[in-house]
């Protein structure tokens, strides 16, 4: 039976759909069964984040109303055989999927599946409500600001009423260079703040955006998937082995790099 884990945040443009990608690809390449759902019903983009815009004929919506089968909507991705994604729809009004209903495609499905990632909308409302439902671990996804964090303070308080076996934090877009001269908290210590345990680290990387916007998100062994490959790897074994983005900013080398980034 399937691990479900859903990744959301209170504040949006986090990184969640980032991620569930990078990381549904990382669990797939460690020869996991995986699932990556969209469950951000109306605003969804995993499909071009995954580069199957084009083969998408259904969508989750047309499998609740009944309008073909599960399989007929699942769409397997392209370089790994293992991995599917269940898009959600453009067109349809997010009261219109219940939570219920929600959770009964997930059972129908986790059978089939190692793992079942659900790639949430962002804030605390009905979508949020219905992705967290099907779900029996959540990560929350946040960022160094100031305001992702209060906001995903919030998404951990209401997540604790829950019963999910596991709640854990990703920081995304961890400047090293920053952290080193502290004009940026570090992951640690933000985890701190949120009394929750880090599951992830993952660097800023202009390399996540534009393989992400090409649908290569998988493709190319840039510093963020190294960062998500550790977090697939804590998923498996329950242990914590975090990436760390200062290192490149450290001793000589580093340093020069530094100061040749800040003058760029
Ligand atoms: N580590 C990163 N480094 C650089 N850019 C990133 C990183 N993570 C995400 N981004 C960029 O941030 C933007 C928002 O990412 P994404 O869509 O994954 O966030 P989201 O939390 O799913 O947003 P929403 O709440 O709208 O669903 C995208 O342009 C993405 O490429
Ligand atoms: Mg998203």
């Amino acid at each position: 039976m399937a691990r479900k884990i859903v990744l959301t945040s209170g504040k949006g443009g986090v990184g969640k759909t980032s991620i569930s990608a990078s990381l549904g690809i990382s669990l797939a390449n460690r020869n996991n069964r995986c699932l990556i759902i969209d469950a951000d019903v109306g605003l969804n983009n995993l499909d071009v984040v995954m580069g199957v815009e084009n083969q998408l004929v259904y969508d989750m919506a047309d499998v609740i109303s009944g309008k073909c089968t599960i399989s007929n909507a699942l769409i397997q991705d392209k370089y790994n055989a293992g991995l599917y994604i269940l898009p959600s729809s453009h067109a349809f009004n997010d009261v219109q999927v219940s939570a219920a209903e929600f959770r009964s495609l997930i059972y129908r499905l986790e059978d089939s599946f190692d793992f079942i990632l659900i790639d949430c909308p962002a804030g605390i409302d009905v979508g949020f409500h219905r992705a967290v439902s099907g779900a029996d671990e959540a990560i929350v996804v946040t960022t160094p600001h100031i305001s992702a964090i209060r906001d995903g303070d919030k998404v951990l308080s209401m997540l604790a009423s829950y019963g999910l076996n596991s709640i854990s934090v990703i920081v995304n877009r961890v400047r090293g260079d920053l952290v080193l001269q502290g004009n940026m908290m570090s992951a640690e210590d933000i985890a701190k703040v949120l009394r929750y345990p880090l599951i992830g680290v993952v660097p800023e990387d202009d390399n996540l955006t534009i393989y992400s916007q090409l649908g290569r998100i998988g493709l190319n062994a840039h510093q963020s998937r190294i960062a998500v490959d550790l977090i697939a790897d804590n998923i498996l074994s329950g242990k914590t082995r975090l990436y760390d983005p200062t290192l490149r900013y450290k001793g000589l080398i580093g340093k020069l790099k530094m100061w040749l980034e800040k003058s760029i």
